[in-house]
């Protein structure tokens, strides 16, 4: 089911109000101002309010002083969502939903009928959630985020491998700053890891055509306040989440604006060529949960061992062979050796 994105009269006043809350933080907004704002009645602010209180949102009310926000919804919010980013200066469309098939099929229909991009598609649950390498991505708990952000780039296809590597960086990056102490890195190309389990996966697709890129769909599965032990057998110990690496529940709102805006980061980067203090290889580095490992890549059919070093400036992780050689593995899949 579709849930409502900004262009609605009545999503665009709820993202006014929003905004209007979180600008003014301990202080009080007075109703009249709000009125103002919204060009509604007093009466009309108040019933506005009232919906957004039945949506999980507390907002104190005092005589003569005005409205004050205390929380925020736990769940996935369109309009909080939308005033998080526009509070950022982001650029990305959104469309919310409480369960679709997957947000990367659901990115695809909405460029195939013209839908202006960039836009991120943001869902509390997948039917049909899809893996790397064809595997299923358990999209159960509405507690973690599903979502995709597309974008219409002019570059040379082989600047996607880069895209993806910032990607996972800027991600873990922001990530950090909601638990921080803890040393959340990358695994070779991008799922995020913490002490060896997996709270994160990118699944990056792109469509080519003769002239280059036509866009590119960057899919995030986030596990955030889920429980891992809750999680299907087959991932139980080796995936977990950033609730239990903080050991506290994080804003999920709050995750979601961080994780689009970090791969619109991701994106200015590489596309718009943001300025950045460090190459790929040196952002890569204090993030890489490879490097000095013994890895197995399996490419197609073909399996080759080695010494995990890093990546190169293309992207591609270097693996050091036992006779000295360093091979360069451009894509494929890696495991850590026991
Ligand atoms: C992986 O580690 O295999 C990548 C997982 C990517 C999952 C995300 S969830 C949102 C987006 N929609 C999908 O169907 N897949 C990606």
């Amino acid at each position: 089911m579709e849930s409502r994105f900004t262009p609605d009269l009545e999503d665009a006043d709820s993202v006014l109000i929003i905004d209007a809350l979180i600008e003014s933080g301990e202080a009080y907004v007075s109703g009249s101002r709000l009125a103002e704002q919204l060009g509604v009645s007093r009466p009309a602010v108040h019933g506005k309010l009232e919906k957004l209180r039945e949506e999980g949102f507390a907002v104190e009310a005092v005589r003569n002083r005005g409205y004050r926000l205390v929380s925020r919804p736990e769940i996935l919010h369109p309009a909080l969502l939308r005033a998080l980013l526009d509070r950022a200066g982001s650029r990305i469309g959104l469309f919310c939903f409480t369960r679709i098939d997957s947000t990367n099929s659901e990115a695809e229909r909405r460029i195939a009928s013209a839908e202006a991009s960039p836009f991120a598609v943001v869902s509390s649950g997948q039917t049909s959630g899809r893996g790397r390498l064809g595997r299923v991505w358990h999209s159960d708990s509405a507690d973690n985020l599903y979502l995709s952000v597309l974008f219409e780039p002019n570059i040379p296809p082989q600047q996607l491998q880069h895209f993806t590597l910032w990607a996972g960086i800027s991600i873990c990056r922001r990530l950090q700053t909601f638990v921080p102490g803890a040393d959340l890195k990358i695994k070779w190309p991008n799922d995020l890891h913490f002490e060896g389990r997996k709270f994160a996966g990118m699944l990056t697709e792109a469509k080519l055509d003769a002239d280059g890129i036509r866009h590119i769909i960057s899919g995030l599965g986030l596990n955030v306040n889920s429980q891992p032990e809750s999680y299907p057998e087959a991932i139980r110990g080796i995936a977990t989440s950033l609730q239990a690496i903080g050991c506290r529940p994080l804003p999920l709102n709050e995750v979601a604006a961080g994780v689009i805006l970090a791969i619109e980061e991701a994106y200015d980067i590489c596309i718009e060529k943001l300025e950045t203090t460090d190459t790929l290889a040196e952002a890569w580095h204090p993030l890489d949960a490879l490097s000095g490992k013994p890895v197995t890549a399996i490419l197609r059919n073909q399996e080759i061992s080695g010494m995990a070093c890093g990546i190169d400036q293309s992207g591609a992780l270097l693996l050091e062979l036992p006779d000295g050689r360093v091979e360069p593995i451009r894509a494929g899949d890696v495991t850590l050796k026991k």
